[in-house]
């Protein structure tokens, strides 16, 4: 494979700022986010993710996707272990073959590893999804819930009615400039006895 999953250290390793600069062109050129909203102070303290693609003919290495992911504090659900996953961002040339998909799955071994390091049974990975990205994350098991408070009945089993349309417009918020809805998958950790 020509692509490399790298872990990137903190804000201060040199690595962050590619994933900066993938951020920058999808969300402030491409979609119009402010930047000052984009680069915010939860970039200091997530675990950031890159991927680059390894261009054999000219031997170097192409940064092409990135996301975070960070502790969230959710009053509500106290003791449980909620992570919150954004930023997810493939540049425009590389979408659709793979990367977003790669990335999620990364999100969630990354999320198992979490559960086991705080000795949780689960980990409910989080998000604010661009409501035009609505079906990739719900193909890859990410329901829409009304609010973060509100994770119990993803782990529960309980099924969680799928909203229609009527009811995904109620549910809609606007977040720097974009309509989103919010999503969430629980993701069971049974230690192996
Ligand atoms: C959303 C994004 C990350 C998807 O990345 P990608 O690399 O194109 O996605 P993949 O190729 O891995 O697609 C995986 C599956 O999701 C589907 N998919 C991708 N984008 C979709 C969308 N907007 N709506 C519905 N399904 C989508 C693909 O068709 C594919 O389906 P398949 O498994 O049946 O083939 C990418 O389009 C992107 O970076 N967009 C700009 C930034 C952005 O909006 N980020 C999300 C903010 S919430």
């Amino acid at each position: 494979m020509n692509f490399s999953v790298i872990e990137v250290l903190s804000k201060e390793d040199s690595l962050f700022e590619l994933c900066k600069q993938i951020r920058l062109d999808v969300f402030v050129e491409e979609q119009g986010v402010d930047k000052d909203s984009e680069l915010d102070d939860i970039d200091a303290y997530a675990q950031h993710f890159l991927i680059t693609w390894k261009d054999n003919a000219r031997e170097e290495s192409v940064p092409v996707a990135t996301m975070r992911i960070f502790p969230y504090d959710s009053p509500e659900q106290s003791g449980k272990l909620v992570l919150k996953l954004g930023r997810i961002a493939v540049i425009q040339s590389f979408r659709k073959h793979g990367l977003g998909r790669k990335m999620l799955e990364v999100a969630e071994q990354y999320a198992i590893s979490q559960s086991f390091k705080h000795q949780k049974p689960g980990v409910f990975l989080y998000l604010h999804s661009q409501s035009d990205k609505l079906g990739f994350y719900a193909r890859f098991g990410y329901s829409v819930v009304r609010s973060a408070d509100q994770l119990d009945n993803l782990s529960d089993g309980k099924l969680t009615e799928e909203p229609d349309e009527r009811g995904l417009k109620s549910l809609e918020f606007v977040e720097d400039g974009i309509l989103h809805v919010r999503m969430a998958k629980y993701i069971p950790c049974v230690p192996i006895s």
